[in-house]
């Protein structure tokens, strides 16, 4: 593993190493336990995703005691995911969910408004492609969005489902909801956009893959995470400032918005050296001071409700505010429900989501599939 060494705290003097992980989450997974399976004591503190706790809890120690209520400063039902077994196993860092990117200048050139329902971006997307590819920009797509089969096509198809109000694939008491109308529904209309206003190849996109092509210019609207707002408007983005944020369409008018529910954590290894210091790091970088940096900075969406009524983080993220609503309430995955056994759950249904969008099986076989896995 490489290493970028070494920041040194100014607060304590302490040096930081940060270690580079694979980018998707699902490797990461994947690398982190191995490495708490084996005990090393090479890490201390360990980004996890939201999903995780209930899968590699039992390797990390309890923050209560470090964090001495400032838990409470921070969205409750997020506290309560990293609650392991009555205990903290991991401070909130940040958190997201999915919103609706589009393109300003084009939907105005076009007369069109920001979509409220996935019929209405499949047209606006249809007609504006169209328009810019006569145009002269071959290039040009309606809709990216994340396709290939891994962890984030569990988050684009729940959030598909659940607008059309098709549940969340195993409901709270552990129940399979997944076989069932309104979800074949939401994820035949998906399978519709690939190779008409989405690209072939968006069967292999993550979230980078997405972002590279709508902040290149070449597609009218994308889904994807907070953090491509501050990339989209940087310096040298060919769309800065014109883009504008929404939430995810409902699933026709009686639908409703849903953005998944993602984030991260901080957690601190049982098998550091450094138990003390790692609590102590986690809560400096969790803490409303530099969660507002962040935010600024990255537009990495903060766990602590009052910075979404900060002037500074609004100036430099106006959706925040407009969305608190999205981000307060994100549809969650079923991991609480599923607990050590998330990741088979997900992974079986990402595969048959990406069948379906694939064309390798219509919906209904692909989910009453699942049903029995
Ligand atoms: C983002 C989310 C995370 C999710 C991942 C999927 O990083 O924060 O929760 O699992 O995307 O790709």
């Amino acid at each position: 593993m490489q290493g970028r060494c070494c920041g040194v705290g100014k607060k304590t003097g302490h040096t930081v190493k940060v270690v580079t992980t694979p980018n998707s989450t699902n490797e990461r997974l994947a690398l982190y336990q191995q490495l708490l399976a084996a005990g090393g004591t090479d890490i201390d503190v360990f980004q996890i995703d939201v999903i995780w706790p209930g899968i590699l809890g039992n390797h990390f120690i309890d923050l209560s005691n470090a964090a001495n209520g400032a838990e409470n400063d921070h969205f409750p039902a997020i506290v309560e995911n990293n609650t392991f077994k009555g205990q903290l196993v991991a401070m909130p860092w940040f958190t997201d969910a999915g919103v609706l990117y589009y393109r300003k200048d084009l939907l105005e050139k076009y007369g069109e408004k920001p979509p409220a329902t996935w019929q209405q971006l499949t047209s606006s997307a249809e007609k504006i492609q169209a328009g810019e590819r006569e145009a002269g920009n071959d290039k040009m797509w309606g809709f990216v969005w994340q396709g290939r089969a891994y962890e984030g096509l569990t988050c684009d198809a729940l959030e598909w489902i659940s607008s059309y109000n098709g549940g969340t694939v195993v409901d709270e008491d552990g129940k399979i909801t997944i076989n069932n109308d309104k979800a074949k529904e939401a994820l035949t209309q998906a399978a519709s956009w690939v190779n008409t206003i989405s690209p072939p190849g968006v069967l292999n996109y993550a979230e980078e893959e997405a972002r590279g092509v709508f902040q290149s210019g070449n597609a009218v609207f994308m889904r994807n995470w907070p953090y491509a707002w501050s990339l989209g408007n940087s310096g040298d983005s060919p769309v800065k400032g014109k883009i504008g944020v929404v939430a995810l369409p409902k699933g026709g008018e009686d639908g409703s918005h849903a953005g998944t529910l993602g984030g991260w954590q901080l957690a601190v290894s049982k098998y550091s050296k450094h138990p003390d210091l790692a609590a102590d790091l986690v809560m400096h970088l969790t803490s409303r001071e530099e969660q507002k940096r962040r935010a600024i900075v990255g537009s990495y969406n903060p766990t602590v409700a009052s910075l979404y009524t900060d002037e500074d983080v609004l100036n430099a993220n106006p959706f925040f505010g407009n969305l608190y609503d999205t981000f307060a309430n994100g549809t969650p995955r079923p991991s609480t429900a599923t607990g050590a056994r998330y990741n088979q759950v997900s992974n079986a249904f990402w595969n048959a989501t990406h069948n379906v969008l694939s064309g390798k099986e219509d919906a209904d076989t692909a989910l009453s599939g699942l049903k029995s896995n």
